[in-house]
């Protein structure tokens, strides 16, 4: 079944006002970026990259623009995002090195073939999806990436200690405040508000060592999350280069 939709509203109209509320939004994509850059990878064709909930497009341009060598599709379910991705990559769509796909990620993931992608590569998108939905996209991920492939993620990994995660829960509230009061988008305030309170909540909230755990137990290798960034942090797990005997 298809997740639900969390970027109907008017917080997908403005959505790049997210930078002025993250500060780090920008070196997320950078790191998510540098990690496929680092990718050990030498072969004369280009490098297969699925960039998952590409929203306005900035994961997917950083990527394209730190590696020649990538031929990305980004994909998104939600059309609004999808036509602002379609601007900011238009130089890549033209120059035939990425491609966009109006989708649900899971579902596209169930219908690619096995061993087939080196990198998939996301951002701020796999928590808003429901517990059991990720479980299914992860153990998709690991299923169509090729052996040694690099699953990448910048995303809400909190803390597994709850107290030290609300406390990042509120530095970020209070940046939405601090933002959107002062431009009177009360609306889009609101929606935020609601949205992130809800990454919290039980059915959505990933947290590290959960995520470790439960990536290892698919199958993932050399699973790490880092450069905490308040309530983000980067993820990068493998898949293993032979299947375990
Ligand atoms: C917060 S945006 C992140 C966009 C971009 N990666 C960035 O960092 O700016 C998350 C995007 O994921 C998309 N998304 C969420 N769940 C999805 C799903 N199940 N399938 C496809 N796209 C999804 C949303 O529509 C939204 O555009």
């Amino acid at each position: 079944m298809d997740d639900e939709k969390r970027f109907t509203g008017s917080i997908s109209d403005e959505y790049d006002l997210i930078r002025l509320v993250m500060p780090h939004f920008d070196e997320l994509q950078s790191l998510v970026a540098q990690s496929v850059t680092d990718y050990p990878y030498s072969e004369p064709k280009p490098i297969k990259v699925l960039d998952l909930g590409c929203g306005s497009g900035r994961t997917a341009e950083a990527v394209l623009t730190a590696r020649q060598d990538v031929q990305l599709i980004a994909l998104d379910n939600e059309e609004k995002m999808l036509r602002q991705a379609e601007t900011r990559l238009q130089p890549f769509i033209q120059r035939g090195r990425c491609q966009l796909v109006l989708a649900d990620a899971l579902r596209y993931l169930e219908q690619q073939p096995e061993n087939t992608l080196e990198i998939v590569a996301s951002a701020l998108t796999l928590h808003n999806m429901t517990q059991s939905y990720r479980a299914d996209l992860h153990a998709q991920i690991l299923r169509v990436l090729k052996a040694g492939g690099l699953f990448v993620n910048a995303d809400k990994y909190a803390p597994q200690d709850d107290s030290e995660r609300f406390e990042y829960l509120g530095v970020a509230l209070n940046r939405f405040f601090d933002v959107f009061v002062p431009l009177g988008k009360f609306h889009q305030l609101r929606e935020w508000v609601l949205h992130n309170v809800a990454d919290q909540s039980p059915d959505h909230v990933m947290k590290e060592q959960d995520i470790i755990t439960a990536l290892h137990q698919l199958g993932f290798v050399n699973i790490q999350i880092n450069h905490r960034r308040n309530l983000e942090a980067l993820l990068v797990a493998h898949k293993p280069r032979k299947p375990p005997s």
